[in-house]
């Protein structure tokens, strides 16, 4: 849906450029990325599996991108590649849009310990979110997401979790369980969850998943991974451009196509 929402925003601003996705393989990572800038690209986001050896191929980096150790926006400005991470910021930007409560007191549940869950904690702890917990399959893994992360939190197992769900405020996920193939499991069970638990999860294909449906079962507020996916395409645009998208119309050109689905 990426090539949409851009190529709609460059459209309604008068922009003439255009998104287009591009392969390349993980062996031809560098070479294909000099394939872009001799063509003339000003700028191209990245996805799974290049974000993290991208690190290595720019000539200068964001310090949030640093700090998480993967790069899914690149500019392209005087020939030099700058490097940006869009996903962390972009999933906080969305949340901030619904989320009324103080999350600066949150008690935070991060579901997950892989890509996502790093961009997502390592942004929450620069913008002063304190009270973290990352529950994962592997625990080591969640031990983990806090190396050279300046907040400490806690790593649970997500059986942990499940039994002292009560205590968390917001609860996010950021495991692919909710999506094809595994539709119709569950991450974390709800049962110890507080009616007023605000559950987000950052899948946006089904638009509702499980999780979010057995959360409203439950009387929590919810969020999906919608607003994720778009803030951090309009955040690529604005390093792009220096223009800003409508949101509202990207928000409308994604639920559309996937309420087709
Ligand atoms: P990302 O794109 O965020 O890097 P990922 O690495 O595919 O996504 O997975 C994110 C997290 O989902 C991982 O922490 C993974 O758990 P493990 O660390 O134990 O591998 C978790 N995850 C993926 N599939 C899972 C499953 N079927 N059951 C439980 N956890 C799962």
């Amino acid at each position: 849906m990426s090539p949409d929402i851009h190529n709609a925003s460059f459209k309604a601003l008068g922009i003439k450029a255009r998104y287009e996705s591009i392969r390349i393989s993980k062996e031809n990572l560098l070479e294909g990325v000099r394939t872009l800038t001799d063509k003339g690209f000003k700028g191209f986001n990245v996805t799974i599996p290049h974000k993290v050896e991208m690190v290595q191929i720019v000539d200068e980096i964001d310090p949030l991108a640093k700090k998480i150790g993967a790069i899914n926006t690149v500019g392209v400005e005087n020939g030099k590649l700058i490097g940006y991470n869009t996903d962390g910021p972009g999933f906080l930007k969305g949340l901030q849009q619904f989320y009324k409560q103080d999350l600066l007191k949150a008690n935070v549940l991060i579901i997950g310990a892989g890509g996502a869950a790093r961009a997502i904690v390592m942004t929450l702890v620069s913008n002063g979110v304190s009270r973290l917990t990352v529950a994962n399959r592997t625990i080591e893994k969640a031990s983990n997401l806090f190396v050279n992360c300046e907040q400490k939190g806690q790593a649970l197992t997500i059986n942990e979790a499940e039994a002292c769900l009560e205590q968390f405020d917001l609860i996010i996920n950021t495991t692919p369980i909710g999506m094809e193939p595994n539709k119709d499991k569950m991450p974390i069970l709800l049962e110890n969850a507080k009616q007023k638990t605000y559950v987000c999860d950052i899948i946006y294909n089904p638009l509702q998943t499980n999780l979010l449906t057995k959360a409203l079962e439950k009387g929590c507020h919810v969020q999906n991974g919608v607003p994720m996916f778009v803030y951090q395409a309009a955040m690529s645009f604005e390093y792009w451009t220096g223009r800003k998208p409508d949101l509202e119309k990207m928000t409308e050109i994604v639920n559309t196509r996937l309420l087709q689905k």
